[in-house]
């Protein structure tokens, strides 16, 4: 795949592909044409049989400091209706397969709502959280009100949405919003770990129980636990719930083929 600000290539691991943003100098803020190559490649690698988790990361000093600023500055409020561009964050969202974040330094603005688009956050120690939009006359536009309120309460939402502060790795561990921290020379080979345990499973079962996490925030329990017992009785259809019991029953590790 040809893109002009990603990076996509396989990881050094069985199926995993790795997403890198590549707009260094400009700490990869995510212009228009950034978040449309990431949907391209995101749907790519969806289609793609051979790829069963995914890693989208940045460089040390930024996963991505925000939406564009010096693209967005001079837009009118119908421009930005007619950009339209939250649809593309909606296509992301739909991604089927694992995305695990690999973060570190600056995960500000868009850069955090992306990275909480992510199933898993593996943050350096250098890593910072912050919707700091505020500091420049608007407010989170991508999940960042929606998304972090749901990751962290209300009370840390609102202080970080309302005054702009950003937050450390420790401090985003501690409200729940990452899953580990760890030095910053390893936060990339511990994403692409993380996505190798994953990739080991029935990627059938990892699409539907990605499915279900995400339901429980669209849905009441009830309707949650309706649509949790469907996928789970319907794994039951697949050749890799015989493997994976058969393979438990016999001592023996299972080999998924994602049928
Ligand atoms: N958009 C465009 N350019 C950006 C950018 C952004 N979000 N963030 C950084 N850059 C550019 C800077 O303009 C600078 O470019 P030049 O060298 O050409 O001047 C370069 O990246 C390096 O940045 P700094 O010199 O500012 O680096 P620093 O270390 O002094 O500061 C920073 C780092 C604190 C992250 C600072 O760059 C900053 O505050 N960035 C903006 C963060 C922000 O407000 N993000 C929210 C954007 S709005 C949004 O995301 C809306 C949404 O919900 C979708």
């Amino acid at each position: 795949m040809d893109f002009s600000f990603i990076l996509v290539n396989p990881a050094h691991v069985p199926h995993v592909a790795l997403i890198q943003l590549n707009r260094p100098k400009e700490l990869n803020a995510l212009n228009l044409q950034l978040m449309g190559e990431i949907r391209d490649a995101l749907k790519a690698l969806d289609e793609d049989d051979s790829v069963r988790a995914i890693v989208i990361t940045g460089n040390e000093r930024a996963f991505a400091a925000g939406a564009d600023i010096k693209q967005m500055a001079g837009k009118t409020a119908v421009d930005m209706l007619l950009i339209d561009q939250f649809s593309t964050w909606d296509a992301i969202r739909k991604t089927k397969k694992p995305i695990i974040g690999a973060v570190s330094g600056f995960a500000l603005g868009g850069g955090c709502e992306l990275a909480m688009l992510c199933d898993i956050i593996i943050a350096s120690e250098t890593a910072q959280f912050g919707q700091p939009e505020i500091n420049i006359g608007v407010m989170p536009g991508a999940g960042g009100t929606q998304r972090l309120t749901r990751a962290v309460g209300k009370a840390l939402a609102m202080e970080m949405v309302l005054s702009g502060r950003f937050i450390t790795a420790e401090e985003a561990k501690a409200a729940g919003l990452i899953n580990k921290i760890v030095p910053v020379e390893l936060y990339l080979d511990e994403a692409v770990k993380m996505a190798s345990a994953i990739a080991a499973k029935s990627p059938i079962a990892v699409q539907l129980a990605k499915e279900s996490v995400l339901k429980s925030f669209e849905s009441s329990l009830q309707e949650g636990l309706y649509f949790e017992r469907k996928n789970f009785y319907m794994l039951f259809a697949t050749e890799d719930q015989k493997e994976g019991m058969n393979a438990f029953v016999e001592k023996r590790k299972a080999d998924f083929k994602g049928r």
